[in-house]
């Protein structure tokens, strides 16, 4: 047996706000399931105090930590070792605090998306067209983890335009060794139709209209909302009613924490499992 399997090390979800976080309860059950023994803890980190939290953390011989809003564009610079991902999205939500006191960090959040698309849903990404609406921190975290799937197309249609241009840019190089296409739009200039649609805004929080045109769904698409409960439901019932497969984005969050799960612990969740049981009890 490992000995980390033998001491409770300690996790946590850093945010603001954070009460709403079901972090807690999945690494938990993953804890369980893997027989690992660790602690998971929710920090409410003060909107100026992000670094001093991730001190006070490692202070308390924390092991690692998720990043949510609104510090994830914060992580990549407390960080001694970026992974690609990070540089590609400049935005973390997974550290790990080594031993040496480094901190190491990654952006699970696309292979969340990718693991939840492909696996759970059952929907092939390799040679799809893809349509990702917004270009805010969601949507930069899952554009290189989208492009390393093996997707043909992404049209980026975002309010602010030259949001999606800057995103395209930075993605470019990634996109041209991936064969892929990339496209920055408008939402009303979007045409045709699409394999993939991926609400990456926060439209529906604002109890807006979905800004793309139904045009792009036709049957069989999958329509995508990288958020979950009341605040998914307007973009899933446009798309059911437009005769697409609606999916809520609660299997990205179960499976960016299998992600992270798996960097800290070396053990891989069975992460399919919890998100069963997390749909048959609503939070
Ligand atoms: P997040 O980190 O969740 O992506 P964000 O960086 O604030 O949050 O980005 C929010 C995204 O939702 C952006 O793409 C934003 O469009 P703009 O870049 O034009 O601001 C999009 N968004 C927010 N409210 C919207 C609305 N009512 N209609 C359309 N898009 C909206």
């Amino acid at each position: 047996m490992n000995s980390s399997t033998l001491t409770s090390d300690l996790y946590c979800v850093m945010g603001n706000p954070v009460a709403h976080s079901r972090s807690p309860a999945i690494h938990a059950r993953f804890a369980e399931l893997t027989g690992q023994h660790l602690r998971y803890e929710r920090r409410l980190i003060a909107l100026d105090g992000f670094a001093q939290g991730v001190r006070d953390f490692i202070a308390e011989g924390g092991r690692g930590c998720n990043i949510t809003v609104p510090f994830k564009f914060e992580a990549p610079a407390l960080a001694s070792v970026c992974s690609e991902r990070v540089r590609l999205a400049g935005a973390a939500n997974t550290l790990s605090l080594q031993p040496d006191g480094s901190i190491h960090a990654d952006n699970t959040d696309g292979l969340g998306l990718v693991a939840d698309i492909t696996r759970n849903a059952g929907v092939p990404l390799q040679g799809a067209r893809v349509l990702l609406v917004g270009a805010g921190g969601a949507a930069a975290g899952v554009l290189g983890p989208l492009l390393q799937a093996g997707v043909r197309h992404i049209t980026l249609a975002n309010r602010t335009v030259a949001k999606a241009e800057a995103l395209v840019a930075s993605h470019s190089a990634l996109a041209a060794l991936q064969k892929a296409e990339l496209l920055a739009l408008s939402p009303q200039a979007v045409e045709g139709d699409f394999d993939v649609i991926i609400n990456a805004t926060a439209s529906s929080l604002a109890g807006d209209a979905v800004p793309v045109p139904a045009s792009v769904l036709r049957p069989g698409s999958l329509a995508y909302d990288m958020m979950y409960g009341p605040a998914a439901q307007g973009f899933l019932d446009w798309a059911q009613a437009h005769g697409a497969v609606a999916r809520d984005g609660l299997g990205m969050l179960v499976e960016q924490a299998a992600e992270a799960f798996a960097i800290w612990r070396g053990v891989r969740p069975p992460s399919a499992q919890v998100l069963e049981e997390l749909r048959r009890t609503p939070h």
